[in-house]
C-alpha cells in the first residue's frame, strides 16, 4: 500500500493509498459523511458512504473530533469541486487517537489567546502559510548565498563583544564571568571574510529591545554576507541583488501561499534590480517635504522609515548616515568625517528596515580609537583589532531580518507572525 502525502495525490489518481493526518471537519449529509483531512503538506476531502465501508467505519463520524489523529486508507478520485482536486473514497479509518476539544475554533480569538497556543495556531490555515513561506525564504537565502561562492562560517551564540550598542545585551552567567548572546555575528564574519573572502552566517541573534513595536522580537533570525575588498557600493550591489533573489524565488515557489495570505503580489513583482539608492540627507529631504517633523541627526522611527518608502516601488537603501547613531564599526566617509558609510534598506508598503550593514573601519588606530570613544571595554575587542594587523582590506557586509523580510512578503502586519515561537519583551512561553 501506497502511504503518500497530501500534496502528492494527484499522481495516484485510480490508485488505492493510505493518509497519515489529523481531522480538520467532518460533515455528515446522511448515508454519506466528509472528512477533511490535513497532514501538513495540504487539506484532501475524504469521502464516507455507507454502501462502500464496514459499520464500524461508518459509525465514526461523531467520533472523530476535531485534530483527532488518524491514518486513512482509500482511493483517490479526481475530483474537481474537492480542495486540491482530488478526494479520497474511503475504505478504513484507524485511530490514533481521538482529540480533547480543541482550543481553536474558526470563530474570532484575540491575538493573546492564540499567541498562549502559539503551539497548536501554527496548525491553522494562515499561520502555516506563513511559516512557509519563512522556509522558503530561508532556503533562496542559503541558495543565493551558496550559488555566488560564500562559505558559511557559523558565528558563536555566547559572546563577549558588544556589537550594537550596549543597550539591548543581554547578559547571562558564564562559569565564573559572564558573556552576552550575540546581537549579530558581524564581528565573526569579519574574521571569515579574511579567511575566505566571501562568507555568511545565518542564526539567531538576541537583543533585549524594551519597545514593543511589531517589528521587534527579543530573539530573531539574521543573515550575514561579509566580503573582503569590498566598498559601500558593492555592498548596496550585493544587498539588493540577494533581496530581489528571495522575492523572486518566493514568487515562483510560494504562488499558494500567497494566495491563502491574500497577498497582493502586483507589489513584489516590482521588485528588480537596481534599487534607488539615496543619503540620509536625501532622505530627511523627503521628510521634510511630507511635513514630517524631523529632527536632523536622528534615527528614523517606523513612520518616519514608512513616509520615505512610500515614494518608491522597490525597497530603498538609505546610505551615509550621522556617524553618531551607528556602530562603533562603520568605516568614515572619506569626503566627510561626520558620515559613517552604513546602509539600512526600507522595504516597500511600510515594512521598515530589513537591511542593515555598510563598510567597515580597516585601519587598526582609527578602530582603537572608536572604541574608547563609544566607551568600549578593549580587551574584548583584542581579537577583532588583529585583523587590522594582520592584511587589513576594505570590507563590507550586512545583515538582513529573517522576520521583517516574511512579515513584507506575506503582508503580515506584526512580525511575531514570522517566527513559529516568538520572543518578545513580555512572552517567553509557550
Ligand atoms: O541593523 P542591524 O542592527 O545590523 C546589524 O546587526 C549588523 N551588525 C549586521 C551586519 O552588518 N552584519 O540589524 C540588521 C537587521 C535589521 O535591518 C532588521 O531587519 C533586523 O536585523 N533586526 C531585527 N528584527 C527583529 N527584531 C529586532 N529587534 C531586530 N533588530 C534588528
Ligand atoms: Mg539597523
Amino acid at each position: 500500500m501506497n502511504q503518500v502525502n497530501i500534496l502528492d495525490l494527484g499522481n495516484y489518481a485510480g490508485e488505492e493509498v493510505t493518509v497519515k493526518g489529523w481531522v480538520y471537519t467532518t460533515r455528515s449529509i446522511g448515508k454519506i459523511w466528509f472528512l477533511i483531512l490535513r497532514d501538513g503538506t495540504g487539506l484532501v476531502q475524504c469521502v464516507v458512504v455507507k454502501e462502500e465501508t464496514d459499520d464500524e467505519t461508518f459509525n465514526l463520524e461523531p467520533i472523530l473530533t476535531q485534530e483527532s489523529s488518524v491514518i486513512i486508507t482509500g482511493t483517490v478520485r479526481k475530483e474537481a469541486r474537492s480542495v486540491g482536486g482530488f478526494e479520497l473514497g474511503v475504505n478504513s479509518i484507524q485511530i490514533n487517537q481521538i482529540s480533547e476539544e480543541y482550543p481553536i475554533s474558526p470563530k474570532e480569538h484575540g491575538t493573546d489567546f492564540l499567541m498562549n497556543h502559539r503551539h497548536l495556531w501554527i496548525r491553522s490555515k494562515l499561520q502555516h502559510a506563513i511559516l512557509r513561506v519563512r522556509h522558503q525564504v530561508i532556503k533562496a537565502s542559503r541558495d543565493f548565498f551558496d550559488q555566488n561562492g560564500f562559505i558559511l562560517v557559523d558565528s558563536p551564540i555566547f559572546t563577549a563583544n558588544a556589537v550594537e550598542g550596549t543597550t539591548s545585551l543581554f547578559e547571562v552567567g558564564y562559569f565564573d564571568r559572564s558573556a552576552y548572546l550575540t546581537q549579530s555575528g558581524q564581528l565573526y564574519q569579519e574574521a571569515g571574510a579574511m579567511a575566505f573572502g566571501k562568507v555568511y552566517c545565518f542564526g539567531p541573534t538576541f537583543r533585549a529591545e524594551k519597545s514593543k513595536t511589531r517589528r521587534h522580537l527579543t530573539e530573531f533570525w539574521m543573515i550575514e554576507p561579509e566580503i573582503a575588498f569590498c566598498d559601500l557600493e558593492q555592498d548596496m550591489d550585493w544587498a539588493e541583488k540577494y533581496v530581489s533573489y528571495i522575492v523572486q524565488w518566493c514568487l515562483e515557489h510560494c504562488k499558494t501561499d500567497l494566495e491563502t495570505l491574500d497577498r497582493d503580489v502586483s507589489t513584489l513583482e516590482k521588485v528588480a534590480t537596481p534599487f534607488p539608492r539615496i543619503t540620509y540627507d536625501e532622505a530627511v529631504e523627503i521628510l521634510k517635504k511630507n511635513g514630517v517633523d524631523f529632527e536632523y541627526g536622528g534615527d528614523f522611527g517606523g513612520t518616519d522609515e514608512t513616509v520615505i518608502s512610500e515614494q518608491f516601488d522597490r525597497p530603498v537603501m538609505v546610505h551615509r548616515w550621522p556617524a553618531e547613531i551607528k556602530p562603533f564599526y562603520m568605516k568614515r566617509d572619506a569626503e566627510n568625517d561626520n558620515l559613517a558609510m552604513g546602509v539600512d534598506m526600507l522595504a516597500p508598503e511600510g515594512y521598515g528596515e530589513i537591511v542593515g550593514g555598510g563598510q567597515r573601519e580597516d585601519d587598526h588606530d582609527t578602530l582603537v580609537k572608536r572604541i574608547k570613544e563609544y566607551g568600549l571595554p578593549m580587551e574584548p575587542f583584542q581579537w577583532y583589532l588583529d585583523l587590522r594587523k594582520y592584511g587589513s582590506v576594505p570590507h563590507a557586509g550586512f545583515g538582513l531580518g529573517i522576520e521583517r523580510t516574511v512579515a513584507w512578503i506575506t503582508g503580515i502586519r506584526h512580525i511575531r507572525e514570522t517566527i513559529p515561537f516568538p520572543r518578545t519583551l513580555t512572552r517567553l512561553e509557550p
